[in-house]
Parts: structure tokens; C-alpha cells; sequence
């Protein structure tokens, strides 16, 4: 029985990851190594994200994200199952068998870039966007948005920010008779080492605006 399940599962799985590549998936978005960059890396979506979300984003992306690149596939219940089967499965694996692609010579001696890199290649970006500049959407929050990352530096000290990144945070609902947001900050150091963690904060804090003349006093 536990055997035909699990058979039954790497089935679905198989065919999530078809309807990936029959979709043109692979041209906005990279699995490993392979895949376009218009859209968020998927190698750890599956640690990232619920299955309930990646339900109901794939069911209409631009309902939940106005204005997104991404289209509506219309895709049948049946495909989007087993998309979300096959998400689901990516946990960031791919990185850790292969060589994470921050380990290079170069970025190993640019912590900045370094972390700029792991931002991406891990997803930061899906929640927070480019260069942490926020404008994601998360249901029954204040302000319905997941947080900017512009101004951590001004709010965390580095430790701070180091703990906050490793334990990560499920939002309070704004209103608690409602549904939870769907959106959470992943516990980070499940996954990710702790130099890895040590890069993105250096990389967020240099994200902080300079401050000008004129704003100074
Ligand atoms: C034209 C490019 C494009 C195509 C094709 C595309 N996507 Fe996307 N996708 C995006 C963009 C861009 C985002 C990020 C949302 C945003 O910023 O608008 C996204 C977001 C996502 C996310 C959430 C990522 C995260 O980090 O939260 C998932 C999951 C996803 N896409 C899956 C798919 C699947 C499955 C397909 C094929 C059926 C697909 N995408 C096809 C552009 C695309
Ligand atoms: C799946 C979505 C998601 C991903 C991916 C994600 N975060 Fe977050 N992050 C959140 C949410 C939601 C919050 C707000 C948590 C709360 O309200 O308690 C948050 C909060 C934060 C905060 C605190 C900001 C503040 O002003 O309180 C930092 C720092 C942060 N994230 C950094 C990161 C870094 C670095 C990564 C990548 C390693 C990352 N996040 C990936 C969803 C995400």
C-alpha cells in the first residue's frame, strides 16, 4: 500500500513537471539550471510557497497580482493539480545536489553581490521584488502587501536582521475571524547556511537609500 502510494504520487509529480514544459513554463521561469528569467526561480517553491496558494495563484495569476507578466493559463483542474503537485516537490534540492550558483570564485569575495544573487536564485524576490522593493500583494493584513525590504537596515540591527531571516514570521491576520494570510516568511535556516543568511544580510542592508543633503536634518 505505502509503495503504491508512493508510486502514485512520483506519477503525479512526472506529470506536473510535463505540463510545465508543455506549458512554456520553462521560458519565464528556472528550475536549477535550466529555464528563463522573467519570472521568480522555482528551485525552492515548494518550501516557499503553500499548496493552497500556488492553487489559487495558478487558477488566475492577475487576480491576485494586478498587472503581472504572468498570464492565465485556464488551465484544467486536473493540469493545475498536478502543477501543484510537481511545485510542491521543489524544495531547493537541485541547489544543494549541484553547485548553488552564489558559490562561484567571484561572488565568494562579494558578499553583496553574493547576496544579491541568493535573493534571487532562492526567491526573495517572488514575495519581496526586485531589490526588496515590496509591492506584493498577501490577503487579511494591514495594508493587504508583504513588507518592503528598502529600509530594513534603519529598523534591524544586522543581528536582527540575521534571526529574522532564519526564524521567519507568519503575519498577524488583521482581522482574526477571517482567513489567514496565505503569505508567510519561510523559516530560512531550514534551508539556507549560515553564511548564506550572512550575504543577504549584507546585501539587504546595502539596499538602504543614501540619504541626501537636504533630508539630513
Ligand atoms: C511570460 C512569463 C511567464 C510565464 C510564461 C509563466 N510565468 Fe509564472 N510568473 C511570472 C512572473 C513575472 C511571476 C512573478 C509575479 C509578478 O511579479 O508579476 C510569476 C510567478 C509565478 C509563481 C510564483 C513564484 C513565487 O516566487 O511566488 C509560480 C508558482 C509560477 N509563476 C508558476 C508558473 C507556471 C506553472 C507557469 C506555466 C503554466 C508559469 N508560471 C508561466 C511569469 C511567467
Ligand atoms: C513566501 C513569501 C516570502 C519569501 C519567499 C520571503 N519572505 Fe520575507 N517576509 C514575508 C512576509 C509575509 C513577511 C512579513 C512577516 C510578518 O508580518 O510577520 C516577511 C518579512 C521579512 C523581513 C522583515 C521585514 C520587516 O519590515 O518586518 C525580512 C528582513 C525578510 N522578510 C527578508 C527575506 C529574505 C532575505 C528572504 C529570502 C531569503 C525572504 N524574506 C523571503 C514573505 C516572504
Amino acid at each position: 500500500m505505502g509503495c503504491g502510494q508512493k508510486e502514485s504520487q512520483e506519477i503525479k509529480i512526472a506529470k506536473g513537471k510535463a505540463q510545465f514544459v508543455g506549458y512554456g513554463c520553462t521560458t519565464c521561469h528556472r528550475i536549477g539550471k535550466e529555464g528563463g528569467a522573467l519570472g521568480p526561480d522555482l528551485t525552492t517553491i515548494g518550501f516557499r510557497k503553500s499548496p493552497e496558494w500556488l492553487d489559487l495563484w495558478l487558477k488566475n495569476p492577475p487576480e491576485w497580482k494586478k498587472n503581472t507578466l504572468m498570464p492565465n493559463f485556464y488551465l484544467k483542474d486536473q493540469a493545475r493539480k498536478d502543477l501543484v503537485d510537481y511545485l510542491s516537490s521543489l524544495k531547493g534540492n537541485l541547489f544543494r545536489k549541484g553547485e548553488a550558483p552564489w558559490n562561484t570564485r567571484e561572488l565568494l569575495q562579494d558578499p553583496v553581490k553574493r547576496g544579491e544573487t541568493i535573493f534571487l536564485r532562492v526567491g526573495c524576490v517572488g514575495c519581496h521584488g526586485h531589490s526588496g522593493k515590496g509591492g506584493y500583494p498577501n490577503n487579511n493584513v494591514v495594508g493587504n502587501q508583504i513588507p518592503s525590504l528598502k529600509l530594513v537596515a534603519d529598523g534591524f540591527s544586522k543581528e536582527e536582521l540575521k534571526n529574522k531571516i532564519f526564524k521567519g514570521s507568519k503575519p498577524v491576520p488583521a482581522n482574526s475571524s477571517k482567513e489567514a494570510p496565505y503569505i508567510y516568511m519561510p523559516s530560512w535556516g531550514e534551508y539556507l547556511k549560515e553564511d548564506e543568511i550572512d550575504a543577504l544580510v549584507e546585501y539587504l542592508y546595502s539596499l538602504r537609500p543614501p540619504v541626501s543633503a537636504e533630508e539630513s536634518w
